[in-house]
């Protein structure tokens, strides 16, 4: 010690001595081990103390590595003076190289950590899930510290590490995040861990329509139960919007919630409809878009259209009522036959829909067990059936709509030649 402080002394003399560091290394490392980077003119110094420097070199390049092997060093240290020549000036580095048994290094308990935080939390939220992060093997104190983002930081405090946010977080602007963690403990042992954190969604963006406005024409003698026109939006979160109207409709025009489409369900007057359309994100608590005028404008050229008699025959609404979910459970089971109004008419469904199935002669059947809680937020099947007869063929459209307490189906209105057909089913947990 007493060679090495005298050796210092006379360096002091000419040159400028840089603060002591202290670097840990396992015991087990090959000759040729990269420990440091220094500035590339450096040079190991030899210590006059314990004729340990020549395991130790710089390269050219500036690495400090070792040049043998250090197993029989596992426990002690050894004293290295590097001089570093920054622009003419020989500077001197102090270091302190900890040889550890490996089995000793300092390390984190696990090598990736899967955390979570809420989007829109305050800052200074910790992320949770985040167990058993602090290392083991330390000597002395341990210094953390971060990166990858400043969103987040360390907290650390009366032997308690957390990360915790610095900022509100957005899941739509960025929903995975990886931070590292890095540790340096007392005699410059490093461990390093990798954190992904995961930004929850919270339900925080209300469906946006994507126009301002719609506004559609139609003439008076316009099918019934067609389309008339379509609104759409686009939900933030991902969900999938459904439609109502936030005014009365006045019975003419009704819009299918899954899909947005503006049906005409009864004969229109002349003149103009105007209704707001809103879209719902189907939430536990859901969240509302702004309300978006729909104007459907009856008008005629011709008014001897109006005049024209409908060849239609509108059915009588039919209620199934108290039906329960476990009605539906058996596959292959009949629960209603689509009215045909002549015995010649072949019903089939237009796409494969997973719940029901149905027969040629309208017998719609239970596919897959009715399952409340896997039907969409909104709760309602949408399924077009084709009916050929012979005099003429079209198009029906069944709307499924579950609900809460009862299970019914409610055929409103049933055409015979082209038109659409509602079933509001109630169905129970
Ligand atoms: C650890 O930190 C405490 C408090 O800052 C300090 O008193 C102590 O000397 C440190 N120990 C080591 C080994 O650095
Ligand atoms: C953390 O440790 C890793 C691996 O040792 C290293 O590559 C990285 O530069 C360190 N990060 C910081 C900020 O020190
Ligand atoms: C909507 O119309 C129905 C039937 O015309 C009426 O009973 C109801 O009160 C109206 N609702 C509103 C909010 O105007």
């Amino acid at each position: 010690m007493i060679h090495t402080l005298t050796f210092l002394h006379f360096v002091l003399l000419v040159t400028q001595v840089m603060s002591l560091e202290r670097i840990s290394i396992p015991h087990d490392v090959l000759p040729g081990y990269s420990i440091k980077q220094l500035h590339s003119r450096s040079r190991v110094l030899n210590s006059v103390e314990n004729g340990l420097s020549p395991y130790f070199a710089v390269l050219d390049d500036g690495c400090l590595i070792s040049t043998q092997k250090l197993s029989h060093l596992a426990d002690s240290s050894v004293n290295l003076l590097i001089e570093e020549d920054r622009d003419g000036l020989p500077v001197i580095k102090p270091f302190v190289i900890n040889v550890r048994d490996r089995k000793k290094m300092m390390k984190f308990p696990l090598k990736a950590y899967n955390g979570n935080i809420d989007e829109n939390a305050p800052p200074n939220t910790i992320v949770e899930n985040l167990h058993n992060l602090q290392v083991i093997n330390n000597m002395g104190n341990v210094t953390y510290t971060l990166s990858g983002s400043d969103n987040f930081a360390i907290f650390y405090e009366n032997d308690f590490l957390a990360i915790v946010s610095t900022k509100v977080l957005d899941r739509e602007t960025k929903n995975l995040y990886l931070l590292q963690l890095n540790a340096t403990d007392s005699e410059g042992c490093t461990a390093s861990t990798l954190i992904r954190v995961l930004v929850n969604d919270v339900n925080d963006n209300a469906p946006v329509f994507t126009e301002k406005y719609y506004s559609w024409n139609i003439k008076p003698d316009f099918p019934i139960y067609s389309t008339v026109g379509r609104v759409k939006s686009i939900d933030a979160d991902g969900d999938k919007p459904f439609y109502k109207f936030s005014s009365n409709t006045s019975g003419a025009f009704i819009i299918v919630p899954q899909t947005g489409e503006v049906i005409l369900v009864n004969h229109p007057e002349l003149g103009i409809y105007s209704y707001f359309v809103v879209a719902c994100d189907g939430r536990e608590n859901p969240i509302y878009s702004d309300k978006v005028p729909v104007t459907i404008t009856v008008n005629s050229e011709k008014e001897t259209k109006i005049l024209r008699r409908s060849k239609r025959a509108t059915r009588q609404t039919r209620v199934y009522d108290h039906f329960a979910e476990s009605d539906a459970s058996m596959p292959g089971k009949v629960m209603f036959r689509l009215e045909s109004v002549h015995p010649d008419e072949i019903f089939s469904l237009e796409s494969e829909n997973r719940w029901i199935d149905v027969d040629h002669n309208g017998d719609v059947k239970v596919r897959e067990p009715w399952d409340y809680e896997q039907l969409e937020r909104e709760k309602t099947i949408d399924f077009w059936v084709e009916i050929r007869a012979l005099q003429q063929p079209g198009k029906f459209a069944f709307l499924l709509m579950f609900d809460f307490s009862y299970l019914f189906c409610n055929i409103c209105s049933l055409q015979n030649v082209k038109g659409k057909a509602l079933f509001y089913v109630k169905m129970d947990k």
